[in-house]
């Protein structure tokens, strides 16, 4: 596991996207393991830009994204890939046949979750799976008490998320109460992991998943377990740390 701490929320998204942009270079088809959420939207923005100015090109990159609400359909603007369309899909040059999001709206969630967990393996497995943190420790939605070993699966939200998520829905009722997620079996099957947080809110949870114990009470603590996992922080999420953590990375990450 590899700490990075930057300055400022703007350093912070510009070393993700420039560790996506490394891997993308070497790798033209890679697959890609999306978030949504506030926390990326900087690094979104970022690979925007690389695409526009240096052509960084994402014409036979696939996509899977994390998890969607169930119930919402894909042009209501909460749901998941409608989010990804505004901040990332539609300024980029993603072939839609290789984009995946959950459906929201699946007839049969069980039967959608078998074939999203198939097709992650059809495509060769995730190369990089970006991730945010909950407050609470959750990564994608496996909110805390989830399985380290799950799978994709609906699950019921907590309702500390659900008042988190609260802002962007008119009323509390609104919001919806499950999620299609990926499970932590899922996304620990990626070969690399790419955590953000960002501000102070999050510096307990960092904290927890960073240096805690390895726990289903704080899921994001399975990053651990990892093989090649990065954990990029701005100096609020990074505050309660309180190991040392050297800036080495460089010469791992760019050879
Ligand atoms: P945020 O959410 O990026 O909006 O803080 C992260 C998460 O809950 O996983």
């Amino acid at each position: 596991m590899l700490v990075i701490v930057k300055d400022s929320y703007d350093e912070m998204s510009r070393e993700a996207a420039r560790i996506i942009a490394d891997r993308l270079r070497k790798k033209p088809d890679l697959v890609l393991g999306l978030a949504t959420g506030s926390t990326p939207l900087g690094m979104y923005k970022e690979l925007i830009r690389m695409h526009r100015e240096e052509g960084l090109d994402f014409s036979k990159v696939t996509t899977f994204n994390l998890d969607e609400y169930v119930g919402l359909p894909p042009d209501h603007d909460q749901s998941y890939y409608y989010f990804m369309k505004e901040n990332l899909f539609d300024h980029i040059n993603l072939d839609p046949r290789f984009v995946h999001v959950p459906q929201g709206m699946a007839k049969d969630v069980d039967a959608f979750c078998g074939w999203y967990e198939e097709r992650i393996r059809r495509a060769g497995g995730i190369d990089i799976q970006v991730l945010g943190i909950g407050a609470n420790g959750h990564i994608a939605f496996n909110e805390p008490g989830s399985s380290l070993g799950s799978r994709t699966r609906i699950k019921t939200l907590t309702g500390t998320t659900r008042q988190d998520n609260a802002r962007f829905f008119a009323s509390m009722e609104e919001v919806p109460k499950f999620a299609i997620t990926m499970g932590v079996g899922t996304i620990m099957d990626a070969k690399e992991l790419l955590l953000l947080a960002n501000k102070q809110s999050k510096a307990n949870a960092v904290r927890t998943a960073v240096e805690g114990p390895v726990t289903a009470s704080c899921p994001a603590s399975i990053i651990q377990m990892h093989r090649s996992a990065f954990v990029v922080l701005d100096k609020g999420a990074a505050s309660e740390l309180t190991g040392l953590y050297n800036d080495t990375w460089e010469s791992k990450i760019f050879p």
